[in-house]
């Protein structure tokens, strides 16, 4: 985490941004009882089973088990990772950031990088209309010989750069922009002043549109600026695509065409990713979702971690020509190593996903066959193996075997089936060939995580539930402080949010902490804020789950020295006995108490 906010600093940003008023803007919530309650934004529903917590500023949902404090809600909703997520927050209540504060070259930097968006922007806007002038009408041609409908245009924001030499950078000079800011956008070239010859008058410094008589692809990012621009050639010429290289604003490593769209989409089950603009643009108006691609390089960590955002699963949909399958192999690498589920969507007879889906149309395209990383790799490896000998299967089967050795079982027994059928080996030859793939220990294990929670074993279910609602309690913050102790918790989860809540840790900044999801949501219901109102009602249900949990752990203490009695004797014996009496007095006690 790049970024670290200074906890108090986060603490009063989410006091400000009241969970109740922030969620309000996305879900139409309900008052009942103390909490609030709304259709779920994350999952469809008809009944609200989505609540706001505002005494403990957290979210859960009861249905598909998503939880948070209001960071986090924004962090879903708006496709944004935590740091953008506070920005965003502290954008909306007018919070200076802190620590960046002070530092000048941040401010420089930032007002530069807002004046080169703006200028993006309104170069955007002036490719956009000059797209529906004279000087765009063969751009407009070229897009409706291509079959894109008015609206898909619209919705792309396509334009079209004139022929002239400086048309775009003189209008920009005109809206006060400097050269210099238009030569670090990437939209104007400065050609050098020319030192004066004996015989001919020196020539001053030009500067040049990047983009001229090109039908212009806009790209925006998933907060709706304009980064950069691609330009495809209406003709022949060279380059096909001339895209902006990289500037302040731009890295075409970490960002996909289509962004903004993505964005738009709520519950998208697959990012179908496309190698080309026109591919993007042409499935969308086919009414594909999802659809973004890569910015004319192979798809790299990042990228996949921004789809990730968006949807669960990445259909690579490359074009059918090899560079596009040897782009596939390293895709699935890529997103394999993220963790990505992925599927490839493998185009007939060469043809680029907008080829195929004008040919054979959306239902032809939904009909594709979804191929498992597995299956397409052993696809291609196959394609080097001549099956019809007998040394040809054998290598086949030999380097399919590490591709196979990452499945859980089930899957596995597909593969090994058409392999079998495929190589004539048997399915338990295949299998000992697969487990024989397995790394040695030390060549492939993954560098061990942080050191796991220590478990200890699980208490029962009845005092499951009384820890769990013990620790609500204690979130309140209503509880005597002494009331409950550490050695009441069993659960090292909940032992740990009883430690940090002690030193006067909220519940949200202990939701945020979380890494995993599911400890998250665990985490947001554990400490919703309980049912009842009263400070006495609370303060006697917590003596209520801590008189069962002490009376449970009495007498499982109990009941071990007693199994292991008979294997003492002489004073130990006696010893032991004399606990148990000490225990059992203390455990009436307890019981009388109720
Ligand atoms: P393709 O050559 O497959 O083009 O390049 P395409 O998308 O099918 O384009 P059309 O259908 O002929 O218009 C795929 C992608 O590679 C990048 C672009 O992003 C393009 O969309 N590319 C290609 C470039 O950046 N520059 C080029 O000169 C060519
Ligand atoms: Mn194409």
């Amino acid at each position: 985490m790049a970024p670290r906010f200074p906890a108090a600093w986060l603490d009063e940003l989410r006091q400000r941004a009241d969970i109740v008023q922030i969620v309000s803007g996305y879900v139409t919530l309900k008052r009942n009882g103390h909490r609030y309650w709304g259709l779920c934004p994350f999952h469809g529903e008809k009944t609200a089973s989505f609540s706001v917590d505002p005494e403990q500023q957290l979210y859960y949902c009861f249905g598909c088990k998503a939880g948070g404090s209001v960071i986090q809600f924004i962090m879903d909703m708006e496709r944004l990772d935590f740091p953008e997520a506070v920005r965003f927050l502290a954008d909306q209540l007018h919070m200076p950031l802190p620590q960046m504060e002070d530092d000048p070259d941040y401010q420089r930097r930032r007002s530069q990088r807002e004046r080169l968006l703006n200028a993006n922007r309104e170069a955007a806007q002036f490719f956009h209309r000059t797209l529906f002038t004279d000087a765009g009408r063969p751009m407009l041609d070229y897009f409706k010989r291509r079959g894109l409908s008015d609206s898909v245009i619209r919705k792309f924001g396509l334009g079209a750069s004139p022929e002239g030499w400086d048309t775009l950078t003189r209008y920009l000079l005109d809206q006060g922009y400097t050269l210099e800011e238009l030569k670090l956008c990437g939209l104007t070239v400065v050609k050098p002043a020319q030192e004066a010859a004996a015989d001919t008058p020196a020539r001053p410094q030009r500067a040049f549109d990047m983009f001229r008589g090109r039908a212009i692809f806009p790209i925006i990012d998933q907060y709706g600026n304009v980064l950069a621009f691609g330009g495809r050639v209406l003709g022949d010429g060279q380059p096909k695509y001339l895209n902006t290289s990289d500037t302040p604003v731009f890295n075409k490593r970490l960002g996909v065409y289509a962004a903004n769209l993505l964005r738009k989409e709520r519950h998208l089950e697959r990012i179908v990713l496309v190698e080309g603009y026109m591919d993007v643009v042409s499935l969308t108006q086919f009414g594909v979702k999802g659809v973004c691609a890569t910015l004319g390089t192979a798809l790299t960590a990042e990228q996949a971690r921004l789809l990730k955002r968006f949807a669960p699963k990445v259909y690579l949909a490359y074009d059918g020509d090899s560079a596009g399958q040897h782009a596939i192999l390293r895709g699935l690498d890529i997103l394999q190593a993220e963790g990505i589920p992925a599927r490839v969507l493998d185009f007939p007879d060469g043809l680029d996903p907008d080829e195929f889906i004008r040919r054979d149309g959306p239902e032809g395209f939904e009909k594709l066959p979804a191929l498992t990383p597995e299956t397409y790799r052993m696809r291609r490896l196959r394609e080097q193996y001549d099956l019809s000998t007998q040394e040809g299967r054998t290598e086949y089967a030999k380097a399919c075997a590490p591709i196979l050795r990452t499945l859980e079982p089930v899957e596995l027994e597909n593969h090994l089936q058409e392999l079998s059928v495929q190589t004539g080996f048997t399915r338990e030859v295949l299998l000992a060939q697969v487990g024989q793939a397995l790394p040695r220990a030390a060549a492939h294990t993954p560098a061990p995580r942080r050191e796991p929670l220590k478990r200890a074993p699980l208490p029962a279910g009845e005092d499951v539930r009384a820890e769990e609602l013990l620790i609500s309690l204690v979130a309140t913050g209503r509880l005597p402080g002494d009331i409950a102790s550490e050695e009441d918790f069993l659960d090292p989860q909940l032992r740990e949010l009883f430690l940090a809540m002690g030193q006067g840790r909220s519940p949200a900044s202990l939701v945020e902490e979380q890494q995993d999801e599911n400890d998250r949501a665990r985490v947001s219901r554990l400490l919703l804020t309980p049912p009842s109102d009263s400070t006495d009602q609370l303060i006697r249900m917590a003596q209520d789950c801590l008189s069962s949990i002490r009376r449970r752990r009495l007498e499982e203490k109990i009941q071990s020295i007693m199994r292991s009695v008979n294997t003492l004797s002489g004073d130990n014996k006696k010893a032991a006995m004399t606990e148990v009496q000490a225990l059992s007095a203390k455990l009436n006690r307890l019981k009388s108490a109720r």
